[in-house]
């Protein structure tokens, strides 16, 4: 190759570079967020499994069991996003701390209460999400899970309102 023809490609090469680093550190701060996300999803998916089985009404505590499978399945979807943008799952510790510490904490049907407060939460943070976010896949994804969030408030708030 000539030498010209050798200084041309070389600075395609950096422009190409330069045009994709952003897009990189886009993508690793998509990442981050989304396994928040996965951490957050986890955590209350456990919780509310375990905190079901304080509950008397078979059918109330069906409803429960309901809401917790489909926050596993909310996971499920963020960790599969997280490995197609090129990421890995890494569980963020503080996620589950903090909440599983201060949930944990209240007494009887007040779990309930705390679980539906970080519902609450998490469906906030999705919706400043979708605001920040430019990538369209990512936030469509985002979008169908608040739409499940938004039954699921519903349907903690019926259950809390019976037992509290
Ligand atoms: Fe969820
Ligand atoms: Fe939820």
């Amino acid at each position: 190759m000539a030498p010209e023809a050798q200084a041309k490609k070389k600075s395609i090469a950096e422009i190409l570079k330069s045009l994709f680093m952003p897009y990189l550190s886009e993508t690793d701060e998509l990442i981050k967020i989304l396994n928040e996300d996965y951490s957050k999803e986890m955590a209350l998916a456990h919780m509310i499994d375990e905190h079901a089985e304080i509950i008397p009404f078979d059918f109330l505590r069906e409803k429960l069991k309901k809401v917790a499978e489909e926050e596993r399945k909310h996971a499920e979807k963020l960790k599969q996003k997280i490995t197609e943008l090129g990421g890995t799952v890494n569980p963020s510790p503080k996620a589950y701390a903090i909440k599983t510490s201060s949930i944990h904490n209240e007494k009887g049907f007040r779990k309930l209460v705390a679980d539906l407060e970080f519902d609450k939460e998490i469906y906030e943070d999705y919706i400043a999400q979708m605001n920040r976010i430019g990538n369209e896949d990512v936030k469509k994804l985002l979008r169908e899970i608040v739409e499940d969030e938004m039954k699921h408030k519903d349907i903690l708030m019926d259950v809390v309102m019976r037992l509290c």
